[in-house]
């Protein structure tokens, strides 16, 4: 119905998550995650170094949602020693027997360096897919030589203001879904008056109209808030649509040149 896709290794994936990067553990990501559920999102992504697993987990058994209907994303730490053995601590945070998707969280060590322990948590049923995140196309095709099990996903920070025009075709080429982290710019995207304006002919808000660019470039969209009216609008983006030309107006407010990098300056 528009709203998930199938992966490349079969599983299906809801379109739009609750982020919660920057959202501390406790009660503020436990209501963020239990409003969202019950805003509809079926898909939360979470990680190792976002510290709020237990808050997450908390919430989602909180909402009375059955595990098997929510899609649960949690990263590898790189900076820490075994996937397989870190998979296992996040589902005893997480209070879940496997997650949906493990993701490492960038390639710290190089592209190949954490995969061999990704692919034994997948075998131990620890994750039902595995994927990548802040990947570049030429680390995407590193480690795609090495690979026995390939990456189903790359998150990496997209906007229309990020649009990695050449990463998106390359990954979606090999096989793998793109993920926009920060599709609203951490919020400074917001305030953008291009964006504005097209939200404002529509009677939608520029929220609404970034995170709809991102669902029709095909990408699985993962905005944050830890506002209940705003992670309820957020999720009110599957009853209307953008024009091709209005869709194209966004694409040109691009200021990477469409490169195929996954960011102009690792963070790490
Ligand atoms: P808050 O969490 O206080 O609601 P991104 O997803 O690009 O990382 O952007 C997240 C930022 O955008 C957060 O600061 C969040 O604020 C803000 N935000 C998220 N949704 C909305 C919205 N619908 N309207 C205004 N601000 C929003």
């Amino acid at each position: 119905d528009g709203r998930a896709r199938v992966l490349a290794d079969g599983n299906e994936i809801p379109l739009l998550a609750l982020g919660v990067w920057q959202v501390p553990d406790g009660p503020e990501c436990e209501d963020s995650v239990r409003w969202a559920l019950e805003a509809g999102y079926r898909h939360i992504d979470t990680a190792q170094a976002y510290g709020n697993e237990a808050s997450v987990g908390r919430a989602l058994r909180d909402s009375g949602v059955a595990r098997e209907d929510v899609f649960i994303t949690t990263k590898f730490y790189p900076g820490s020693k075994d996937p397989e053995a870190e998979a296992q601590r996040s589902l005893e945070r997480l209070g879940v027997d496997a997650v949906d998707l493990y993701i490492v969280h960038w390639p710290q060590g190089g592209p190949t360096w954490a995969w061999e322990g990704m692919q034994r948590a997948q075998r131990s049923g620890y994750a039902r897919s595995i994927g990548i995140s802040n990947f570049s196309a030429s680390e995407v095709d590193e480690l795609l030589k090495v690979a026995e099990v390939a990456p189903v996903v790359n998150q990496v920070q997209f906007s229309p203001f990020e649009f990695r025009r050449d990463l998106l075709t390359a990954c979606e080429a090999r096989g793998l879904a793109l993920e926009a982290y920060s599709p609203l710019g951490t919020g400074r995207h917001l305030r953008d008056p291009q964006v504005a304006e097209i939200a404002d002919r529509l009677n939608r808000t520029p929220a609404q109209v970034l995170i709809r660019w991102a669902l029709q470039r095909g990408l699985i969209v993962l905005p944050k808030s830890t506002h209940r009216e705003r992670i309820e609008q957020n999720a009110q983006v599957f009853d209307f649509e953008l024009t091709s030309a209005d869709v194209e107006a966004l694409d040109g407010l691009d200021a990477t040149g469409g490169t195929d990098r996954a960011l102009e300056q690792p963070w790490w």
